[in-house]
């Protein structure tokens, strides 16, 4: 019988004692078959060995490169934090929004009047009128000489025959181009009833209407709280009918004709104060704001009608309303500040008229973005509480409410 050495996996076919030569080969294979197995398990063997080196060199491998990659972290001289980027990529945002708001400044200022020149056809002639209220002081006379420059003739209207018989006199004089100028005794104040006759006269005017300037308006005597203001009721409906009323129903009765003959101008001034809440003068804000809007959504209605209309939104023009005080880089003279806010006309549905008072907004407009909204009407409310404080230690009395 053949011995076979299952431990050691072999098969000594020597010791085999064989009496039949089949069975002789029988064995011989079996030992053939025994050697090939034993190899083909040290191939396996041998196999996974190398598998395993394989795999370790690849360890090796990946750990050098991360180690590689740390070098290179090392390496580099300057990996700014996640938050320095975030930093900087906000601040480049912000320096080019506030960029394209200068350009946009510099170009309706300089360099649209070079290039466009008057977007405007000023049409004065002997038989054009311009239309302007409150025309015999301030800012209202200044537009009604700028008018009159122009050759336009002029309806004036304001509560004072003797001053508007003055003005009238003086432009006629002043300016040869202006042929005709009527004047109209009107009380902005008085609501509603005096418009059939304005509306009667204007409509007797020979000739056409090309411009009308709702300049008429009145402010606070001193900044006061809403409820402690003098005669409360008559103000009230007062500075509603001045600063509003009057600028509704004048457009209403200049409008159609405008409309019909397919061109005209409407200027309304409002003010600064349009741009935030102006506490202790809430009211005369409040007014200026609805001018401000009632224009501005005009225009978009009509501005394929060949009428132009325009905010007007002055910081301070030395005037009789602020005092007259002395003329300053930021407070020019109503002639120099009409001359200027004339030049955007067609080229701003919103103008601040005058360069200082536009970088003065342009500022405010960037307090308001980055401060929020309360900051510039919180400044407001304490230089306001001041003058009001100043006025009443000048009477005598105690500001305290
Ligand atoms: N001056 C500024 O710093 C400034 C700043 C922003 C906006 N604004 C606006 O600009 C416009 C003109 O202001 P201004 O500073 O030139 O004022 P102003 O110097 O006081 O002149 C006001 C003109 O309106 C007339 N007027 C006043 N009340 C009237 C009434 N109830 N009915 C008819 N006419 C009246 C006055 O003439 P009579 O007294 O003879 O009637 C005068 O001709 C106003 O709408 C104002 O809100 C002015």
């Amino acid at each position: 019988m053949a011995n076979i050495n299952t431990d050691n996996d072999t098969i000594n076919s020597s010791n085999i004692s064989s009496s039949s030569p089949l069975l002789s080969i029988n064995l011989t294979r079996l030992d053939n078959l025994f050697n090939i197995g034993r190899n083909y398990s040290m191939i396996i063997d041998q196999y996974d060995d190398e598998q395993q080196q394989l795999q370790q060199q690849q360890q090796q491998q990946s750990s050098s490169i991360i180690i590689t990659n740390d070098d290179d972290q090392q390496e580099c001289p300057f990996y700014p934090p996640q938050w320095l980027i975030i930093l900087f990529t906000i601040s480049l945002i912000i320096f080019f929004m506030i960029l394209i708001r200068f350009m946009q400044a510099i170009f309706t200022w300089f360099i649209s009047p070079l290039i466009f020149g008057n977007m405007v056809k000023w049409n004065g002639g002997p038989n054009t009128w311009a239309i302007i209220t409150g025309a015999t002081d301030g800012l209202g006379l200044a537009y009604a000489k700028a008018m009159a420059e122009k050759g336009y003739c002029l309806l004036l209207l304001s509560r004072n025959q003797e001053k508007l018989d003055k003005v009238k006199q003086e432009i006629l004089k002043q300016y040869q181009s202006c042929t005709d100028i009527r004047t109209l005794v009107v009380d902005f104040t008085q609501g509603h009833d005096s418009y059939d006759y304005i509306g009667e006269q204007i409509r007797s005017l020979p000739g056409s209407v090309h411009v009308l300037i709702n300049n008429v308006g009145m402010s606070y005597k001193y900044p006061e709280y809403f409820t402690r203001i003098l005669d409360g009721n008559k103000f009230i409906t007062n500075i509603m009918n001045c600063n509003m009323v009057s600028v509704v129903r004048m457009t209403y009765l200049v409008l159609p004709l405008m409309e019909k003959q397919k061109s005209g101008i409407i200027l309304n001034i409002s003010s600064f104060s349009a741009l935030f809440p102006s506490p202790l003068l809430t009211l005369y804000s409040a007014s200026k704001i609805f001018m401000d809007y009632f224009s501005r959504g005009l225009y978009w209605e009509y501005r394929h009608r060949g009428i132009i209309i325009q905010s007007v939104v002055p910081y301070y023009v030395t005037t009789n309303m602020i005092r007259n005080p002395g003329v300053s880089f930021m407070i020019p003279n109503p002639d120099t500040f009409v001359r200027s806010a004339l030049k955007t006309v067609g080229h701003e549905i919103r103008t601040y008229g005058f360069i200082t008072h536009r970088i003065l907004a342009f500022v405010r407009e960037w307090n308001r973005f980055f401060i929020g909204f309360n900051f510039s009407t919180r400044l407001a409310t304490r230089s306001l509480s001041n003058a009001r404080k100043r006025c009443y230690q000048r009477k005598g009395l105690d500001h305290h409410v």
